[in-house]
């Protein structure tokens, strides 16, 4: 917060044990001081997080990208080739397919949400990183109508029991609906699961972010939709958090 009021790099505000700036540059840092004191996540108040190799332009109508989630990259980084057609349906701020394009931006690249605040916001991720791609607002599949060879996801998948017990300042200032996914938390991601299919090519992959615990409950819904090539990744504590399956025909 320091550096961004006081415009100066991060690495230059580490030399100074004090530092005069302006009074505008004061005033802001107090400002931005105050609004950390009631709670607000530091990257709202700096609109920006930094994930994999970026930072992004983040606000309080989209998730806050979360480290975990760079777990989907290290996964899939090295699946991807010339054309690849990848859809990343609820992107949020378009960390995860944005990441994806500057890893080849020889990827064909489609991002999808059902919030358009949060479309919009991607997109000027999008222009900051000088990515060129496609964006769908969409429910789900419900207007995507075509086919690809790699799907991303981080769908809400936090339970009830587990939301009631999140922290006072994620319930506060982060989208719910990018957080909540009824009872078992797996409600949207079922749905997901229940259509993902028709929209993979031969061949084709999705690879999915869910809860610590949950790969218990997938593993059962996977066997229900006759998915048998799956691979689940560890995040950094040894816990299942993302899975990749491929398409069997
Ligand atoms: C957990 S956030 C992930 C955002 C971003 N991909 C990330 O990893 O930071 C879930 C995203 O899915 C979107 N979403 C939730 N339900 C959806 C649905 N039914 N169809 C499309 N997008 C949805 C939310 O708007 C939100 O942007």
């Amino acid at each position: 917060m320091f550096s961004k009021a006081f415009e100066i790099s991060l690495a230059k505000s580490y030399e100074y044990h004090s530092y005069e700036g302006s009074n505008e540059n004061a005033s802001l840092f107090s400002e931005m001081v105050s609004l950390r004191a009631v709670g607000v996540p530091t990257s709202y108040i700096v609109c920006s997080r930094s994930f994999w190799q970026n930072d992004f332009y983040v606000d309080r109508t989209v998730l806050d990208p979360r480290p975990e989630s760079e777990l989907i990259i290290d996964v899939t980084k090295d699946l991807l080739f010339d054309g690849m057609r990848v859809l990343d349906l609820g992107c949020g701020s378009g960390c995860i397919g944005l990441s994806l394009y500057k890893e080849n931006s020889n990827i064909t690249l489609f991002l999808a949400d059902f919030s358009k605040k949060a479309l919009s916001l991607a997109k000027k991720n999008a222009e900051e990183l000088k990515a060129d791609c496609e964006f769908i607002h969409s429910d789900l599949f419900s207007n995507i109508h075509n086919k690809f060879d790699l799907i991303v996801s981080n769908l809400p998948y936090v339970a009830k029991d587990d939301f009631r017990n999140l922290q006072r300042e994620i319930i506060l200032h982060e989208p719910h609906e990018a957080l909540y996914g009824g009872r078992s938390g797996l409600r949207i991601i079922k749905l997901f699961l229940d259509g993902v299919n028709r929209y993979l090519n031969k061949n084709g992959i999705f690879v999915i972010e869910f809860g610590k615990g949950q790969d218990f409950l997938l593993r059962e819904e996977f066997l229900r939709f006759n998915f048998n090539k799956v691979f689940f990744y560890k995040d950094l504590n040894n816990v299942n958090r993302v899975v990749c399956v491929k398409k069997d025909t």
